[in-house]
């Protein structure tokens, strides 16, 4: 029999040394640069370890600024300290952009701190009032202080509005035996306008803004996750650096920099090497800018796939910064090929819009006095991207459309 596929890889000896450390989901014991902020979150939740009520807090950032990460260090020490002074104190943490509706918002706050799962609310199907009340009851039934995340709770709301943050913020009004708080994250800056004015001074009586990291700090951080996650000595010279360069120009995330540094040490596990490069970063790099347009391209509806071509096939004809009625005349002539009828040159301003808010291309702005205003735009999907291949590989109705030839203008 020949030989097993996964033999030659497990006999290997890897780069890492523990490939879970550079996970996003791993919690490292302590988070460089994030003093400022964890001290806050202990200044306000050490009032349940007094007994008391902590204020409800809302922490904002951008993606990747350890805004998650920092919630659950807090809230691990929390717990621990309150076993080792006997003081009852639960967290439970839920991700608002998986578990998204009031129903299962509050059916899982109830059951997760209900061990006998006979007990626990059903998917659905019970009255919100009667979830509700099950939630107050189990929390009453274990006493003390309960701590509620809600990760990416700007999700939950956008989708089913602030309904649940009334009687969530209500509840230290009807609870005898028990305290609680509530910590919401969000991205969004504004989160707070969508809120009820009530709500929003009761959710948010404490807020932390997470500041991006420079490329320094996420070098410190990427120093202490590669000590603990990749062998000794295996990273070259200004591997590390160069992570944290590429991601403090995005918005400093560190996010991007662990999967910069976990993809680069993967591609030279992978490519049998015994040292990793700058070469391998850039690899990582590529594979990480591929790996995150591809769905947007390919998920493009049809006819913003058409103005992406449109634009792109102006490009190759040497046409830069065009404007949206130069665009909307090449756009035409894909519908022809693609035999459908083209939208009205006013919808084409939207599509532009959104291709620009994806980040697939740039719009500027021009004024032009009294004759109005004019737009230059200009696609903006890295070299080492085909966009044309993963539309026609998406889409079959492309492929008309990219097979055809056209007859194009340039400018005088
Ligand atoms: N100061 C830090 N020290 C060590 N690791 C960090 C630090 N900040 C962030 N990280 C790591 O970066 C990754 C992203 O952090 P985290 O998930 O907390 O970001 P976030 O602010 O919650 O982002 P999002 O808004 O996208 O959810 C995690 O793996 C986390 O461990
Ligand atoms: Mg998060």
């Amino acid at each position: 029999m020949s030989e097993n596929i996964f033999n030659h890889l497990l006999s290997n000896e890897s780069l890492f040394k523990n490939r879970e450390v550079l996970h996003h989901g791993f919690i490292p014991s302590n988070l460089p640069h994030r003093e400022k902020e964890i001290q806050s979150l202990v200044h306000n939740l050490v009032e349940a370890l007094h007994g008391q009520i902590p204020s409800n807090m809302i922490l904002y950032g951008q993606p990747g600024l350890g805004k998650t990460a920092a919630t659950r260090h807090v809230c691990q020490q929390l717990m621990s300290r309150g076993r080792e002074l006997g003081r009852t104190i639960h967290t439970v943490e839920i991700n608002c952009c998986t578990i998204d509706t009031k129903y299962r918002v509050l059916s899982q706050l109830a059951n997760e701190l209900m061990l006998d799962t006979s007990k626990h609310v059903p998917f659905t199907g019970w009255p919100t009032d009667k979830v509700l009340s099950r939630l107050k009851e189990n929390m009453e039934r274990l006493g003390g202080g309960h701590v509620f995340v809600l990760d990416e709770i700007d999700h939950l709301v956008k989708r089913h509005g602030d309904d649940i943050l009334y009687p969530l913020t209500s509840l230290n009004y009807e609870l005898r035996n028990s305290r609680c708080c509530i910590i919401g994250i969000t991205n969004d800056l504004n989160f707070t306008d969508l809120l009820d004015a009530r709500i929003a001074s009761r959710l948010g009586s404490e807020d932390i803004a997470f500041s991006p990291y420079n490329a320094q700090q996420i070098e410190d951080i990427l120093a202490q996750r590669a000590d603990a996650g990749i062998r000794e000595g295996v990273l070259k010279e200004g591997v590390i650096k160069l992570c944290s360069a590429l991601a403090a120009q995005e918005h400093g995330d560190a996010r991007r920099a662990l999967d910069l540094m976990r993809v680069a040490v993967n591609k030279a596990d992978v490519n049998g090497d015994e040292l990793v490069g700058i070469e391998h970063v850039r690899m990582a790099q590529n594979q990480l800018q591929f790996d995150q347009m591809t769905p947007v391209i390919s998920g493009l509806p049809f006819h913003q796939k058409l103005v992406l071509y449109s634009i792109l096939l102006n490009e190759t004809n040497g046409l830069t910064n065009v404007s949206s009625g130069e665009i909307y005349s090449v756009y035409q002539m894909t519908c022809d090929n693609a035999a459908v009828t083209p939208l009205v040159s006013r919808s084409i301003g939207n599509v532009i819009k959104n291709l620009d808010s994806l980040g697939l291309i740039t719009t500027k702005t021009t004024s032009l006095g009294r004759y109005g205003r004019s737009n230059r735009i200009n696609s903006c999907i890295p070299k080492n991207i085909d966009p044309i291949q993963i539309m026609t590989n998406s889409d079959d109705s492309m492929k008309p459309v990219i097979q055809a030839t056209y007859r194009l203008q340039s400018r005088l």
